[in-house]
This record gives structure tokens, C-alpha cells and sequence, in this order.
């Protein structure tokens, strides 16, 4: 987690990049102040949002940005791009702002994945490879290993030169097991001489320090990897759409050809706010990783097996069939994720405010006790 370490440089740059967006004056301060938490039913612990954002001063952009949202959002991307590549350490052509991740992911499958082979670990984030597919390339899926987390070694056996591209997600979705960082730092060095790697960090602001490591590092040392950030899960702007990708400049230049769409004012505007949020950011972080090891306790009490969680939901065996366990808990007015193949007996519950998780577990264990 960075948040807490910004230099001069990088708050100097939030300053310009914050003096861009539309003045926010005191009634707009006043609105961007969040009503108390109430539990809004059904709880949606199906998609791994972050229902504690955005934060306040994401909100107080939100509301100040929407005089401009007659315009299109093309003179607040660099000022985002600048904040990001100021805090990462990496020129401002090597940032690619997307409309979420998502599209970064279809853009790179337009970019990359027209023939050849995607090589990814499996279950994974599937964006990436079902468009690949429809775009006609193979998808090779390596089984995850016993402990559910990447099986490296036999990812880099599943390479060859019909490789287009290798997908590595850390933390995994839907398992939310990391791999260790300087394993994960090596394996890709290494595959990235053969192929282009794409490192999703969607999830690694959540993960416990010293789980894992982020691989931004080997895109400053100029490496054929590409790396994927989202607003959608720490900054708890999912509706919002802004992503981006962190890539070497030829790569991201590349990248930036296949462009669908530009992202939103106001997704703009609130992402370049809240990355200067460290409050609360900090502050969400601490919640849903107490909120997590909440649930893990709960499945510890109940004997439910959990893969090790690492981002914001957990990876749980309920102990029956997983449309059962959906029933029961939609009968409840709880919304929990799918499995997923070849996992069957696994569903992904993701980890809402400190309110939600309460009602999840006391949900959990009237229906595990039955
Ligand atoms: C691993 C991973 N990558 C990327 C995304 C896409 O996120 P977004 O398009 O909201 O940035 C998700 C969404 O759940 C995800 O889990």
C-alpha cells in the first residue's frame, strides 16, 4: 500500500491534477458528505464492489464536475494520467486511462489476441480471454495448483512461440490467493522474453503486507509486461469506470490504438480526487481486511474450508450444493456470488460494510446449522 508514502513530488502533482477539476465550494462539500451507512436490501455480496466509497472527496468532484459533464472528458485524462505516473514512479506515456479495467482488458485482447494462444491460469478474471476468443484465438486454462494460486511452473510449460499473450492475475479472482513476489517477479521477467505478460492487480491494495508484490517495477525496468489497476475496488467507484494500465511506452502506445471509448467527467474527476483520499482510503483498506478476517473466523467456527483471501471476498466451500446455498441465501435478502468451473462446490462471497458482513455471518450460520 502506497498511500502513506507520497513524496513531494508525487503531492505536488495531486495539487495540479486536483486544481484542474471544477471547483467544489461549500454546498457541494456539504452534499459529499455520506448519509449514515443504512443496510440497503438485498445486500450485493456478488460482484466485489466496495460499498464504503467513494469517498468524500471523490464525492465532492462528482458533485463539482457536473457542470462539465456537457463535455467529453479529454482535458481531465492527463491530469489523472500525470497524479497516477507521478505516484508510480513512471513517465506519463506509459499510463493508459481506460473506462474500468475492463475495457483495458478488451483492448488488449484486440491488440494482442486476433491469432495465436492466450495462456492463463484457470479458474481466473475471464474478461481477457472470452474476447479473445471471439476474436479467434485458443485459450490455453492451467489448472490452479492444490493451494488454489497460480501454478507457475506449468504456466511456463503451457507457453510456446503460438503464445500471444500470458494472463496472470494476483490477487486471483475468483480464489483471492496471492503468488509471492519475488516468484511472481521472476516468472514473469522471464516468460515476458517470450511472450507479453498482463499482471491484473485489481485487488493488490487489499492484499496483507509482505503477501505478495506489485510488478510495476519490472514495466519501469522496461520489461514486455503490462499491469492492470482499477478504481473500482479500494476507491469503491465501480459505477464509475476508470482503469488503467501501466505499460512500457511502444506497449502502451500500442494499447492506446485500440481504444473503444473515452471515460466519463465524472469518473475522471472523482478517480484524480480519491487518489489523493489517503484517509480515507486507509481507513476503507483497515475495514474490509477486519471485515474479512471476520468471515474467516466465521467459516474457522463453522468448518468451512476458504481459500487464504486476499482481496475484498472470500473464496468459501459451504458444504452444499452452491445453488442451495444461493437459495437459502437469497432467501435472506442476501446476494452472494457464483462458483465457478471447475470449482463447483466453491462460491465467492464478497465482503461488504462492517454492517453487511454481521448480517452475512449471522446468515451463514443459521443456514450451515440449518
Ligand atoms: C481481476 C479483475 N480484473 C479486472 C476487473 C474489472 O474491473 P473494472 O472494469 O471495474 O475496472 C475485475 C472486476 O471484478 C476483476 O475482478
Amino acid at each position: 500500500m502506497k498511500t502513506g508514502d507520497m513524496d513531494r513530488r508525487q503531492l505536488l502533482s495531486l495539487a495540479l491534477a486536483a486544481a484542474a477539476l471544477p471547483a467544489a465550494g461549500e454546498a457541494v462539500a456539504r452534499k459529499a458528505q455520506r448519509a449514515p451507512m443504512s443496510l440497503r436490501y438485498p445486500l450485493r455480496l456478488s460482484a466485489n464492489e466496495n460499498p464504503w466509497g467513494p469517498g468524500p472527496q471523490a464525492r465532492a468532484a462528482i458533485i463539482a464536475a457536473t457542470d462539465d459533464a456537457c463535455r467529453y472528458g479529454l482535458s481531465l485524462q492527463a491530469p489523472l494520467a500525470q497524479a497516477i505516473a507521478a505516484k508510480e514512479g513512471v513517465g506519463r506515456e506509459q499510463i493508459v486511462i481506460g473506462s474500468g479495467s475492463g475495457e483495458l482488458l478488451h483492448m488488449l485482447a484486440l491488440g494482442w489476441c486476433s491469432r495465436g494462444e492466450v495462456v492463463c491460469p484457470w479458474p481466473t478474471f475471464n474478461q481477457l480471454m472470452s474476447f479473445a476468443e471471439k476474436l479467434g484465438a485458443g485459450i490455453k486454462k492451467v489448472p490452479l495448483d492444490a493451494a488454489m494460486k497460480h501454478d507457475l511452473p506449468a504456466l511456463a510449460a503451457a507457453t510456446s512461440p503460438n503464445t500471444s499473450l500470458l494472463y496472470v492475475c494476483n490477487p486471483n479472482n475468483p480464489t483471492g490467493t496471492v503468488i509471492d513476489g519475488p516468484a511472481l517477479r521472476a516468472f514473469c521477467s522471464e516468460m515476458a522474453q517470450r511472450t507479453l505478460v498482463v499482471v491484473d492487480e485489481a485487488y493488490l491494495e487489499l492484499v496483507d503486507e509482505g503477501m505478495t508484490s506489485g510488478m510495476i517495477d519490472l514495466v519501469r525496468e522496461g520489461a514486455n509486461v503490462v499491469v492492470l489497476r482499477t478504481f473500482s475496488k479500494l476507491h469503491g467507484l465501480a459505477g464509475l469506470r476508470i482503469g488503467y494500465a501501466l505499460a512500457r511506452p511502444d506497449v502502451a502506445a500500442r494499447l492506446r490504438q485500440h481504444w473503444m471509448t473515452s471515460p466519463s467527467v465524472l469518473g475522471l474527476a472523482a478517480a484524480t480526487a480519491s487518489l489523493g483520499d489517503t484517509e480515507f482510503l486507509t481507513r476503507t483498506r483497515a475495514a474490509l481486511i477486519a471485515d474479512r478476517q471476520r468471515v474467516t473466523a466465521a467459516c474457522d467456527e463453522l468448518g468451512l474450508a476458504y481459500a487464504p483471501p486476499q482481496g475484498n471476498f472470500v473464496f468459501l466451500r459451504p458444504g452444499m450444493p452452491v445453488n442451495d446455498f444461493r437459495e437459502k441465501m437469497k432467501a435472506k435478502q442476501i446476494e452472494v456470488g457464483r462458483s465457478f468451473e471447475p470449482l463447483r462446490e466453491w462460491c465467492r462471497v464478497s465482503v461488504g460494510t462492517t454492517d453487511e458482513t454481521t448480517v452475512f455471518i449471522d446468515a451463514l450460520r443459521a443456514i450451515v446449522k440449518g
